[in-house]
């Protein structure tokens, strides 16, 4: 049976308890609403620790003052059913006030400069430095031996790897690969917004990652390969945040000597914004 902790000292205990029995302890930080790609992460988790804690917890320090954060699913019943069936040994709920125990006002905030204002962080500002802020949070809360975060948030991976080795967290990361439907779009609890027609367009986004891959290869230079991935998915009907080729450490790859790059969109579909990565090897 798994086991729902509301309170730090509920929390502790438990997992001070599973540290002595010598046993290795996974986190997989969720903001609930949860969904396969979810699960997934459990079941990575499962396979590098003995027990495993997943947190359920919308983090209002991520949102932007224009965002849903008031809206956000909040499915804490269907979440905890879900955890237990991907074998999850303990969910970590905690209120605002355990999480922020001072208030917003006066909570500690983590800023990581530079990668945060790129991209993502350029379209929501603020919002990486709040995904640092709660993330180092749970793992002080948790004390995990590791943690599953998924690829298809590549810069926030980008981002908390960067926290994980400035600030001496002894966390081990677990990139989880991205889960997708049969047609190709990638699971996000953002993709039950969508109208039927939006549903039947958001697969052009994975195909527009794999043409862009595909003219990258061929030898298109990444400037004109952005603006390709760009217009076809503005011809297509989608508002473009951003399509664009980086390296992995998400420079602009001018005088990038490796081979591997990363294509990564984020666009809209009416109310919705969705975003993707491909990565890949020039070479493969
Ligand atoms: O990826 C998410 O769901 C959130 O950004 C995270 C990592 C749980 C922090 O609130």
């Amino acid at each position: 049976m798994i086991e729902v902790a509301t309170t730090l000292d509920a929390l502790r205990a438990r997992v001070a308890g599973w540290h002595r029995e010598g046993l290795r302890v996974g986190l997989v930080p969720t903001m609930g609403n949860l969904h396969a790609g979810h699960h997934s992460l459990v079941q990575l988790a499962r396979a590098h620790a003995d027990r495993v804690v997943a947190s359920v917890f919308v983090n209002p320090t991520q949102f932007g003052p224009d965002e849903d954060y008031a809206q956000y699913p909040r499915t804490p019943e269907a979440d905890v059913a879900g955890l237990e069936a991907a074998g999850c040994d303990l969910a970590w709920m905690p209120s605002l006030d355990a999480m922020y125990p001072l208030g917003l006002a006066r909570a500690v905030r983590v800023q990581v400069p530079g990668i945060t204002d790129v991209l993502d962080g350029a379209h929501r500002p603020g919002h990486f430095d709040g995904v640092c802020t709660v993330v180092a949070r749970l793992f002080n809360q948790v004390q995990p031996d590791v943690a599953a975060f998924g690829r298809k948030d590549y810069q926030q991976l980008a981002v908390i790897r960067h926290m994980v080795r400035d600030l001496a967290f002894p966390v081990e990361l677990l990139p989880a690969p991205i889960v997708r439907e049969a047609d190709g779009l990638a699971r996000s609890s953002r993709n039950q917004y969508l109208g039927t027609d939006e549903r039947a367009l958001a697969p052009e986004i994975h195909r527009g990652l794999l043409a862009m891959r595909d003219a990258l290869r061929g030898g298109m230079p990444w400037r004109e390969v952005e603006a390709l991935g760009a217009a076809r998915l503005a011809e297509a009907g989608f508002a473009v945040d951003y399509a664009v080729v980086r390296t992995p450490l998400l420079a602009e790859p001018d005088d990038d000597e490796g081979r591997e790059r990363v294509a990564l969109v984020a666009a809209r579909l009416g109310r919705t914004r969705l975003i993707d990565n491909l990565e890949f090897g020039l070479d493969a």
